[in-house]
């Protein structure tokens, strides 16, 4: 028996248990894992779920958690940080294969297909953990049906944050499944900003400076073009956003679609 499960042995009584299959630790500060999907629960790629354990009161802790897994994946994924005093997070580090988590099966988010308008080139713009939703979205062969090109732009402070989403994209044109839509329509712009590697600076300066449209080959951001999906910390998406309005795209939702999105990023 594992910590986890002395810690939370009513989990299983609960309706909302889901038996963990898969976990893979990429930092001392970030972990991915896998759970079995309840049958019931459809979602859009890119929307969010409630998740977490019990607490020590013996009251379910949960958070919103971005599914990094596609819509038509069998199990679910999700991509966490690790934080030593989070409520939360301290705990779910421990999880192995075999334990219970608590899911609410009750998906929602803004970073979805529907909440933009059509165009040629979808950008998805995260730091750190932000990329789940887009691990999401990559994987979902509408992403590729509705755009000409997808452009990831993931940044972290250092090179081995970038490894999770790296890898993902990587696999990609490869993968059984959909590697035929993706063909080579997907560009990946990766960079750290303390720590040296292939790309630097934040997403924002290189955006600012013309530097990630000189690198890639393409047009700066153009409203009648270009759509965007924004998913990082509070300052990165506020400073996104201006970034975005000024290139004249607006901020779309379900309910009225339009050129881009924004969703905060799950820190604790
Ligand atoms: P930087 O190292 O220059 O602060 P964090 O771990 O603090 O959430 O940051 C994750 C990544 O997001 C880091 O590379 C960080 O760059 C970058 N970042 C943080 N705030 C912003 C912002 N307001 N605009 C652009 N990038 C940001």
């Amino acid at each position: 028996m594992t910590d986890l499960q002395k810690i939370t042995p009513a989990a299983k009584a609960l309706p909302d248990a889901q038996t963990v299959t898969e976990v893979t630790h990429w930092t001392d500060r970030l972990f991915s894992f896998r759970c079995t999907r309840p049958r019931s629960l459809r979602f859009r790629s890119g929307e969010f779920v409630m998740i977490g354990l019990l607490g020590d009161n013996g009251k379910p802790l949960l958070r919103a958690y971005s599914i990094a897994s596609p819509s038509w994946d069998e199990e679910l994924e999700f991509y966490s940080i690790k934080v030593p005093d989070g409520p939360l997070t301290s705990k779910l580090q421990h999880i192995r294969p075999g334990d219970q988590i608590i899911l609410r099966p009750k998906p929602v988010g803004t970073l979805v297909l529907d909440a933009l308008l059509p165009g040629k080139r979808l950008w998805l713009f995260a730091t750190g953990t932000g990329v789940a939703p887009f691990a999401s979205l990559l994987r979902d062969p509408e992403t590729y049906e509705k755009f000409e090109q997808v452009i990831l732009m993931h940044t972290c402070r250092q090179a081995a944050e970038l490894e999770y989403g790296r890898q993902l994209v990587e696999s990609l044109p490869e993968d059984p499944l959909i590697g035929e839509f993706v063909g080579d329509k997907l560009l990946y712009y990766p960079t750290t900003t303390q720590e040296d590697s292939a790309g630097t600076g934040r997403i924002t300066d290189n955006l600012t400076s013309g530097r990630v449209f000189a690198d890639l080959g393409i047009p700066p951001l153009d409203p009648a073009a270009d759509r965007g999906m924004v998913c990082g910390s509070l300052a990165f998406n506020t400073d996104m956003k201006t970034i975005l309005e000024a290139a004249g795209l607006r901020e779309g939702a379900n309910s009225a679609p339009a050129e881009y999105v924004v969703e905060k990023a799950f820190v604790g």
